[in-house]
């Protein structure tokens, strides 16, 4: 697997991978300002404000409205109804929030699909800067800023639907791992909303929305919010950095279609479990990063641990982020340049299948008592089967990786991301009918 270049949006859902320094194609700025507008799923919403709060056009009309040559705009919006559901290889908006739910308590699959109908209808119209038919706030949700909204379901639903029987074997818990200190605060929950935009206020006001929308059928569990580069006329183009300062996201499964197996449930052309097919699945995996020990870590170790140069993102044997790492190049001493427990190392695909597309977020959060931080990782990965992708580099990773001097897993969950849902469908509708 090689870095890409930004890819050109395939479908309706886009990717721009950002291509500061990598000299491959396009800058994400000039991308948003022509073609990713221009393509299907994004819409400049030049008539929103214009838009009745609570009005019942059909409920394709923002996403299908043709679009128009420009900049994105806090206006713009991605199209919700379709094979697959957005906001897996939709290129990550700089704002998140996830959302755990459980189930009550006595669930069955009318209380899923009850709840599945709530949902479907009220992203529809939050992603076409129309708010729920109940929004108390609709001048909010008019200001849509290309929210995204997808949808997981974890082994609970499948137990409340009567559904255990069709339940994916990856479906289950992670193995535990060596590093992990898992705070049952960000356990396994029952269904997420994965909710993503340009703009905090356009998250703040989706999530608000569909978990009390969820009402009586669902209750949250946990929430967790994170950031990255904001997407503004000035800045864009520039890549992804974490809390450490490290450029993230360089290496990832192409999103052209090429590695659809990858990422997408059934695109294997294998039988996909009931229901699944055009889904996928999403591990979030929260990160705390001890800021207090790494400032104490000089550049060079830093640089070491990653395996990575931290001004460009380079791999050490290389001078351009793209440049594929020399494994076997030795420095004046004989040590390998690039670290046997570097990151880079034992975090690279062992196997053809070992590829995980990542959608991480930062956090930094309010301290407790008297620590200074509370920052790290909301780590997202999207792959077709996490058991055989994801696994084996997390294990690998908690076996022997430089930057577990600095990080610990405190969260782990598996949801199987549903199916897109076509047109007059609900979410879930194949798995639950
Ligand atoms: C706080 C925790 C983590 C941090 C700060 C971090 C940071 C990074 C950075 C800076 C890179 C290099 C640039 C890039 O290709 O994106 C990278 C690469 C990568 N990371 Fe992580 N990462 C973390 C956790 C994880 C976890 C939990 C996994 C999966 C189990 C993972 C999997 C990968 C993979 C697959 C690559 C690409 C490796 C390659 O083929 O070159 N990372 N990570």
């Amino acid at each position: 697997m090689v870095p890409h270049p930004p890819k050109r949006p395939d479908g309706d859902e886009q990717r721009v991978i950002p291509s500061a320094g990598s000299g491959h194609g396009p800058g994400r700025r000039a991308v948003l300002r022509g073609g990713l507008v221009a393509a299907a799923g994004i819409a400049t919403t030049g008539a929103v404000a214009g838009c009745q709060a609570g009005s019942t056009g059909s409920s394709a009309d923002a996403s299908s409205r043709p679009a128009a040559a420009g900049p994105v705009t806090r206006a713009s919006t991605i199209t919700f109804r379709g094979a697959r559901q957005a906001g897996v290889v939709t290129e990550p908006q700089p704002f998140a929030a996830f959302v755990g739910l459980d189930l009550p308590k006595g669930a069955d699959r009318d209380t899923c699909q009850r709840l599945m109908g709530v949902w479907t209808d009220d992203i529809e119209r939050l992603m076409a800067a129309r708010g729920p038919l109940t929004d108390l706030e609709p001048e909010l949700a008019q200001v849509p800023s290309r929210l995204t909204v997808t949808v997981g379901v974890g082994s609970g639903f499948y137990a409340a639907a009567g559904l255990v029987a069709h339940r994916p074997n990856w479906l289950a818990p992670l193995p535990r791992f060596g590093i992990d200190r898992l705070d049952p605060t960000w356990r396994q929950t029952d269904v997420v909303l994965q909710v993503r935009a340009d703009s905090p206020v356009a998250v703040a006001h989706a999530t608000r929305r569909l978990v009390v929308g969820a009402d009586t059928l669902a209750s949250q569990v946990w929430v967790q919010r994170g950031f990255r580069e904001p997407l503004t006329e000035t800045d864009a183009g520039l890549p992804f950095r974490n809390q450490f300062g490290q450029i993230d996201g360089t290496v990832q499964p192409a999103t052209d279609g090429t590695h659809d197996p990858l990422l997408w449930i059934g695109a294997d052309q294998q039988a996909p479990p009931k229901g699944l097919a055009g889904g996928s699945s999403m591990v979030i995996r929260r990160i705390a990063m001890n800021m207090d020990t790494w400032d104490r870590a000089d550049r060079i170790a830093r640089e070491n641990a990653i395996g990575r140069r931290l001004d460009n993102g380079a791999p050490l044997t290389g001078t351009k982020p793209t440049d594929h790492p020399d494994l076997q190049a030795k420095d004046a001493l004989g040590f390998p340049v690039i670290d046997d427990a570097s990151h880079l190392r034992r975090a690279m695909p062992a196997a053809p299948h070992e590829h995980i597309l990542r959608a991480p977020y930062s956090y930094d959060d309010p301290p407790a008592g008297t620590a200074r931080t509370n920052t790290g990782l909301v780590f997202v990965a999207f792959q077709a089967d996490p058991v055989r992708q994801f696994v084996p580099i997390q294990r690998r990773l908690a076996e022997a990786d430089l930057m577990n001097i600095w990080t610990t897993p405190i969260g782990s969950s598996v949801y199987a991301v549903l199916p897109g849902a076509g047109s007059g469908e609900t979410l879930g509708q194949a798995l639950l009918s």
